[in-house]
C-alpha cells in the first residue's frame, strides 16, 4: 500500500460545529426581511423531532460502501425539484413506482441488490445560475424552491414560515413512503402494485413483464424450497436525499446522537457543483455529519482541488461515506472522469462513484425551453461505465432526474420526442426529466452495461 499522503488540509481545520460555516459568505442562501422570523421559525424546527434516525444512515452508509465494491448497484433519482403540491398520495406512490420498476430491471441484470435512494422528501431548494428573472417585463427573483418562496411571480420574496412547511411536507411525504412499503407495496409477490396508468404505451412495456414474470417465478420456486430470504422479498429499504443547499435549514437538523453529528431530515445529503468549494461554507457544513454526502462534480473539477475536497470531507476515509456523481456532459465524461479517478486513487481516497448524467446536457432550443438529449444522456452514462471500466474502477451507481408521468421535456427516446413536442406537456418547474418511457429505457440499457462488466 502506498503511504498516505499529506493530509494538511483536513487536519488544519478548526473544530467542527453545526454552526461553524457561519461567516463563511455562503453561497445561495435567501436573504430575508425579518432575522426574528427566520430565528424563530429555525428554533421550531430545531425542537421538532427528526425525520430520519442514525442506525438508517449508517446502514445506508454500509450499502453505499458495499456498491463501491461492485456487490450492490445505486439507483437515485427524482425530480429536480420537489413542488408542496406534489405532497399528494398518487404523486408520491408514482414516483416509488417508476423507481421501483426501474431497480427490478436492474436487479434482474446485475444479480444484486439495488440500492434506492429518491431525491424525494426535503428537495425544496434549488440553486439558481442567476438571482433574478424577468417575466412579463417584471424582474423578480428566479425560482428557489417551495421551501424559500412561491413560484408565483408575486410570491418571491424568501418567507421562513415556508421553510417550516417544507419540515412538514417532507415528513408527510416520507411518513406515506413508509406506511407503502411497511403496508407491502414494494413486496416482489405484487409488483403489479407498482403497476402506472397507460404504461402499456412504453415502447419497452412488454421486456419489463417478461422480467416481472421470471422474477415472480424464480420467487415462487425458491420459496417450495423454502429457500428466500422472506424479509428482502416482502420489503425494501428506500432512502431519502435533498441537496443540502439552505445551511440554517439543515443547522436545524442537525442533532448530536450516540457521540457523532447526523443530519435527520434526510439520509443523503449532497452539494451540487456551484456549493462544492473546499473553502465555502457548504463544505465546512457536511464536512462534520456522519451522513453519507454526494459531491456532484461538473466539467470544471479539478483533480487536485477534488483530493484535497475529498479529504476535507472524508478525513478519516470511511468506505460509503462520500459519493462522487461525476456530471461532466457527453464531450467530456470520458477525459475528465478518467483524471479524477486517477486523483483519488492514488490518495487512497474511497469513493463511492456515481454518474449523473443529466446535468451536463441541459441545452436550451431556440425557443428558450430547457431540454436534454435522450441520446446524450446515453452517451454520458456509456462513456461513464467505459471510463470506470478501463481504470479498473466501479461505477456504483446512476443519478437521474425523472417522473413518472408521460411529460415531453427531454427529447429523443423511443418515442421519438422532437424540439416541437416540447411544449405539449412540459410541466418541470425547474429541469427537465426523463418521462416514463425513457426512464424505463434507460433502465434497460443501463441492464445492459451491468450485464455485461
Ligand atoms: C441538481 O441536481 O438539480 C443540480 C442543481 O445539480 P448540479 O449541482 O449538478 O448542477
Ligand atoms: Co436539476
Amino acid at each position: 500500500m502506498s503511504s498516505l499522503p499529506d493530509q494538511s488540509s483536513a487536519q488544519n481545520r478548526p473544530n467542527w460545529n453545526p454552526d461553524s460555516w457561519h461567516g463563511m459568505h455562503p453561497l445561495h442562501q435567501p436573504v430575508y426581511a425579518h432575522a426574528d422570523d427566520l430565528k424563530a421559525v429555525l428554533d421550531d424546527i430545531r425542537a421538532l423531532p427528526p425525520l430520519v434516525v442514525p442506525g438508517e444512515i449508517d446502514r445506508l452508509t454500509g450499502e453505499l460502501a458495499e456498491a463501491a465494491a461492485g456487490t450492490r448497484f445505486i439507483l437515485h433519482g427524482g425530480d429536480c425539484v420537489e413542488r408542496f403540491d406534489d405532497c399528494r398520495e398518487t404523486a408520491i406512490s408514482n414516483r416509488i413506482r417508476i423507481l421501483l420498476q426501474m431497480s427490478i430491471i436492474l436487479t434482474h441484470a446485475a444479480r444484486k441488490p439495488v440500492v434506492r435512494i429518491g431525491r424525494m422528501a426535503g428537495q425544496f431548494f434549488k440553486p439558481r445560475s442567476r438571482d433574478t428573472e424577468s417575466i412579463d417585463g417584471v424582474t423578480v427573483q428566479t425560482y428557489k424552491g417551495d421551501a424559500v418562496h412561491g413560484f408565483d411571480t408575486a410570491e418571491r420574496e424568501p418567507d421562513p414560515h415556508r421553510l417550516l412547511r417544507g419540515y412538514f411536507h417532507a415528513s408527510a411525504t416520507l411518513n406515506y413512503i413508509r406506511a407503502m412499503i411497511a403496508g407491502g407495496f414494494a413486496d416482489l409477490h405484487h409488483p403489479d402494485y407498482w403497476n402506472l396508468r397507460d404504461m402499456e404505451e412504453a415502447s419497452r412495456f412488454e421486456e419489463y413483464q417478461e422480467i416481472v414474470e421470471r422474477v415472480r417465478d424464480a420467487i415462487h420456486f425458491m420459496e417450495s424450497f423454502g429457500g428466500v430470504n422472506r424479509g428482502s422479498i416482502r420489503g425494501v429499504d428506500f432512502y431519502t436525499s435533498h441537496e443540502a443547499l439552505h445551511l440554517a435549514y439543515e443547522q436545524a437538523l442537525t442533532r448530536n446522537e450516540t457521540e457523532a453529528w447526523y443530519n435527520l431530515g434526510a439520509h443523503l445529503l449532497w452539494i451540487g457543483d456551484r456549493t462544492r468549494h473546499v473553502d465555502g461554507a457548504h463544505v465546512e457544513y457536511v464536512r462534520g455529519l456522519s451522513n453519507p454526502i454526494g459531491i456532484k462534480l461538473g466539467p470544471g473539477t479539478e483533480p487536485d482541488d477534488l483530493r484535497e475536497l475529498c479529504r476535507v470531507v472524508n478525513p478519516s476515509r470511511i468506505p460509503g461515506r462520500l459519493v462522487c456523481i461525476t456530471r461532466m456532459g457527453e464531450r467530456y465524461a470520458a477525459e475528465r472522469v478518467s483524471k479524477l479517478i486517477e486523483a483519488l486513487r492514488s490518495d487512497d481516497m474511497p469513493v463511492v462513484w456515481c454518474c449523473d448524467p443529466m446535468h451536463g446536457n441541459t441545452v436550451t432550443t431556440s425557443a428558450g425551453r430547457k431540454t436534454r438529449s435522450f441520446d446524450a444522456i446515453v452517451a454520458e452514462l456509456r462513456d461513464t461505465f467505459a471510463t470506470h471500466s478501463e481504470a479498473g474502477s466501479i461505477l456504483a451507481g446512476v443519478h437521474f432526474e425523472m417522473t413518472a408521468d408521460p411529460v415531453t421535456e427531454c427529447v429523443g427516446g423511443s418515442v421519438g420526442l422532437n424540439e416541437s413536442d416540447l411544449s405539449r406537456d412540459y410541466r418541470s418547474w425547474c429541469d427537465p426529466r426523463l418521462n416514463y418511457a425513457q426512464s424505463l429505457e434507460i433502465a434497460f440499457l443501463i441492464a445492459d452495461q451491468l450485464r455485461s462488466r
